[in-house]
């Protein structure tokens, strides 16, 4: 080592500058292949060579594979005999550079037929080390020239041959690692290709596919489905799967909030805006910016707040409570309801043109009764998912299940799962442990015609807040009628 600092010392100007060029030169290389292809280009300069030949060693059998070659003809590359194998032997052993002038009387390498044949004048081997192997060796060789080569020459090389092993470490390690990234990030994608979309029915693979083409774009996705069908789900999914992933994903539930304090949560506000807004604050569609904002149902909205949405939809601009300025946002809008807006537009209640806003690329999601294939696939996932792995579900259990109208949906499978497992004590669950909650259906009911018609009125009243002439007009009867029976019930009380 000492020896060659020693030497490092005595190198002249133009070899530092050499050794400058060629530090870079390995630095920047990105590919194992074109870090070679440089170093030989390299080498072939430096001894002012005229052939060059980069091979690969396989220990096991002691032989030699071309990987490039520099002004070799391209019959004679797949043919070591050409180049001198000797010389490449001879460096593998030595497991250092080696460099032989007036070869053609030196004795070390003059008794090689392919010095002899190609008349060659000087030859170099370097060699590339890696963990104490040889991992290949440059070969390089001059029919014309036979300068004088320096004992510095050699060290010089051998200095090289380390930097290109550290190079080859440096390139493969990397490889190494964005290789493995990749299969992590094609896992990940298997994975996550619908997080947690359980279904194979037709309908649910169709959405699957419309969920994947319209996650890659930026449109804006109107989810439609009664409750419980998923709807959370699949804007999550969406999210998920679209560009935006590594951004924020921001939901808020518009139905029944009060219309100031949505707004204020959407849009964000001024300090001062109102009493207690006593600092600037971001609305959370600033807060998701260059993400995904999930407007869940919609339906809800009040009109003064339909037309700040509208805002958004078109400009993608927002003004906060108390503000005069707009600000750009760059958000993704997903939006989800449960009722039928169509028919809410039609009514007044629900802007058309928000309405065709939100409505580019709508997606169904089938009620759970219309995919009963799904019923035994999403019970046992929810099964697994509460952590029960002993549990299953026994036929007639399955059966009753998928025998069952499902109104609400998943979520109620969720449910009915849940408590089939507290009762069923961990082990199979049986069609008792399945508790179905029937809705009360009016054919059900099992008293007269009489008190029937009492409590309907009573529901109807009441859903009416007391008001007889719209409760007269649900029902179909007269205002006088219904004053008759409640005389008469009261007088029967
Ligand atoms: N395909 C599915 N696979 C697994 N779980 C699901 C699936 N669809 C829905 N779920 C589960 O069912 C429940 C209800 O789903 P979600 O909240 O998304 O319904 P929703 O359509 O948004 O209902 P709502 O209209 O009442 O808001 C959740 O617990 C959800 O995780
Ligand atoms: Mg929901």
């Amino acid at each position: 080592m000492k020896e060659e600092v020693q030497h490092i010392k005595q190198l002249s100007k133009e070899q530092f500058e050499e050794l400058l060029h060629v530090s870079e030169l390995l630095n920047s290389a990105a590919y194992e292949e074109s870090l070679m292809e440089q170093a030989l280009d390299w080498v072939i300069g430096v001894i002012n060579a005229e052939r060059g030949l980069f091979v690969k060693y396989n220990e096991a059998d002691n032989s030699f594979s071309i990987i490039s070659a520099r002004n070799v003809g391209k019959e004679s590359i797949a043919n070591l005999s050409e180049f001198s194998s000797g010389v490449l032997q001879q460096v593998v052993q030595n497991k250092k550079p080696l460099l032989y002038h007036d070869a053609q009387t030196n004795p070390n390498v003059s008794q090689f037929v392919s010095i002899q044949l190609q008349k060659i004048k000087s030859v170099i081997g370097v060699p590339i080390v890696r963990n104490e192997q040889i991992w290949g060796v440059i070969l390089a060789d001059s029919q014309s020239n036979r300068k004088e080569f320096t004992e510095t020459n050699l060290i010089f090389l051998h200095f090289f041959s380390n930097l290109v092993s550290l190079a080859l470490d440096k390139i493969s390690r990397l490889e190494h690692l964005q290789n493995e990234n990749q299969i992590l990030l094609n896992k990940l994608d298997a994975i996550e290709q619908l997080p947690d979309i359980v279904g194979e029915s037709k309908s649910i693979r169709e959405l699957a596919t419309l969920i994947h083409k319209v996650a890659r774009t930026d449109a804006t996705v109107l989810i439609l489905g009664e409750s419980g069908t998923g709807k959370d789900l699949v804007a999550q999914a969406i999210h998920k799967l679209s560009s935006r992933k590594e951004k924020p994903f921001l939901a808020q539930f518009c139905g029944s909030i009060p219309d100031n304090l949505l707004e204020s949560e959407l849009f964000g506000y001024k300090k001062g805006a109102f009493t207690g807004a006593n600092a600037d604050k971001k609305g959370l569609l600033e807060v998701a910016d260059k993400g995904t904002f999930f407007l869940d149902e919609i339906a809800d909205i009040s009109p003064a707040l339909q037309a700040k949405l509208l805002r958004v939809l078109e400009n993608r601009e927002i003004i906060r409570l108390g503000d005069t300025q707009t600000k750009k946002i760059d958000v993704r809008i997903l939006a989800a309801t449960n009722k039928d807006l169509p028919q809410l537009v039609k009514e007044g209640k629900f802007r058309e043109d928000l309405f065709y806003r939100l409505n580019i690329f709508p997606l169904t999601l089938p009620p759970l009764r219309e995919r009963r294939e799904d019923i035994g696939l999403l019970a046992n996932f929810f099964i697994r998912k509460f952590g029960n792995t002993s549990a299953h579900l026994s036929t007639s259990a399955l059966q009753k299940l998928e025998r069952f109208q499902f109104p609400g949906n998943i979520r109620q499978l969720v449910n009915i799962i849940q408590r089939a497992l507290i009762l069923c004590d961990g082990e199979k669950i049986s069609d008792e442990h399945i508790i179905l909650e029937e809705r009360k259906d009016a054919l059900d009911f099992q008293g007269t015609l009489e008190e029937f018609e009492m409590r309907l009125l009573k529901k109807r009243l009441e859903e009416f807040n007391g008001n007889k002439t719209q409760t007269a007009a649900s029902l179909g009867v007269s205002v006088r009628w219904i004053q008759l029976k409640l005389k008469e019930e009261r007088e029967q009380g």
